[in-house]
């Protein structure tokens, strides 16, 4: 869903994601497609349950036991990962190529290991390293985040939830990965620290060469980072463009309404909520699956076709009928 001018570093083609429940397959991530170039941060932005975490899942093959259905086309680096087998995955894309950094994963560091060894496991799993050589690439991983090399033979409870998310972050980035994903990587932390934060994010970004898929509800903090940001609603990615673009001139009505409804100081005006709530992704409804809650919903259209993807600028893709007019599919 995007053009092809540079060579991307991960380009994902109808990646489909479902798990099975007992009232049916949760049709998670249903069909998107998007591309990352080298260099450049992509925002994955939308409301809780959209599909942002199983996207990520998805492309970093990490997937719970009740997958239904799991296809698509995920390239990176030029290898089309869903061809590899387990081994060669963790060869070629554990190991200097994707490395995430898990919604919520600061309650989950263990509690009874020391912080450097958590840091350290992936180099003695995934690279061989011994633990003694793995030991000081974790040092060094800790300094590279801003933290005390001390801190290695810490336990998590003795950390701040500032300095644990710096941990994570020396964790994802010990592999010397080539792109990293960033699942809600400041949700849980108070507003100077998730500052701080992101001023990591943006420094380690251009020390590193890194490439960034940053996960977010918040579309205020996504455009901190962000060169180009796709927006999603009910497992599909709705709109697609450069940031600057989807801010100023967003397209979608589902993108307008969430833009309005981000409180911001000096506005004149107070931030408006989104009516209705988010589809089931069991049963979603037909055609276009924002339509119940969409104030331009055309009726016979909307809820009869799902939208085709309109290209707005050569950049700037949004999926709905207000802009088949334009007849630039
Ligand atoms: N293992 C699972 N089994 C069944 N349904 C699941 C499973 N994991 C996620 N889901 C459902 O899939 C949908 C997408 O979830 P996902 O966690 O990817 O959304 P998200 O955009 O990351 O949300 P959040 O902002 O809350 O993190 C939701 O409806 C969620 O309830
Ligand atoms: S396709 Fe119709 S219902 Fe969907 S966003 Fe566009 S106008 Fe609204
Ligand atoms: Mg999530």
């Amino acid at each position: 869903m995007d053009s092809e001018a540079v060579e991307p570093l991960l380009k994902v083609t109808d990646l489909v994601l479902k798990y099975s429940t007992r009232a049916g397959p949760v049709r998670a991530v249903d069909g998107i497609s998007f591309t990352v170039r080298p260099g450049e941060t992509l925002a994955l932005v939308g409301e809780s349950g959209s599909g942002k975490s199983s996207t990520a899942l998805a492309i970093i093959r990490i997937l719970p036991r009740n997958v239904a259905e799991f296809s698509g086309s995920v390239v990176f680096n030029g290898t089309e990962l869903m061809k590899l087998d387990d081994e060669e995955f963790r060869r070629k894309v554990r190991v200097g190529g994707i490395s995430m950094v898990f919604q919520g994963a600061m309650n989950s560091l263990n509690p009874v290991l020391k912080v450097g060894f958590q840091v350290a496991e992936s180099l003695i799993v995934n690279v061989g390293l011994s633990k003694q050589e793995a030991m000081k690439k974790a040092e060094e991983a800790v300094e590279l985040v801003g933290l005390d090399r001390t801190v290695v033979q810490r336990y998590p409870h003795e950390l701040s939830g500032g300095m644990k998310q710096r941990v994570l972050i020396a964790m994802a980035l010990i592999t010397r990965p080539k792109l990293v994903i960033l699942d809600e990587p400041t949700s849980a932390l108070d507003v100077m620290t998730q500052a701080n934060i992101m001023n990591l994010l943006k420094r380690l970004k251009a020390e590193m060469s890194l490439t960034y898929v940053f996960i977010t509800h918040d579309l205020a903090l996504a455009s901190e980072l962000a060169d180009r940001v796709g927006v999603m609603y009910g497992g599909k990615i709705v709109e697609l463009g450069p940031s600057d673009t989807v801010y100023s001139n967003p397209r979608h009505p589902y993108t307008k309404l969430l833009l309005e409804s981000v409180p911001m100081l000096r506005a004149d005006r107070p931030p408006t909520f989104i009516p209705g709530t988010p589809p089931d992704l069991i049963n979603p409804p037909p055609g276009c699956r924002f339509h119940p809650r969409c104030p331009y919903f055309m009726k016979g259209k909307c809820d009869a076709k799902v939208p085709k993807e309109f290209r707005t600028d050569s950049d700037h893709l949004a999926a709905c009928w207000l802009l088949e007019e334009r007849g630039d599919e």
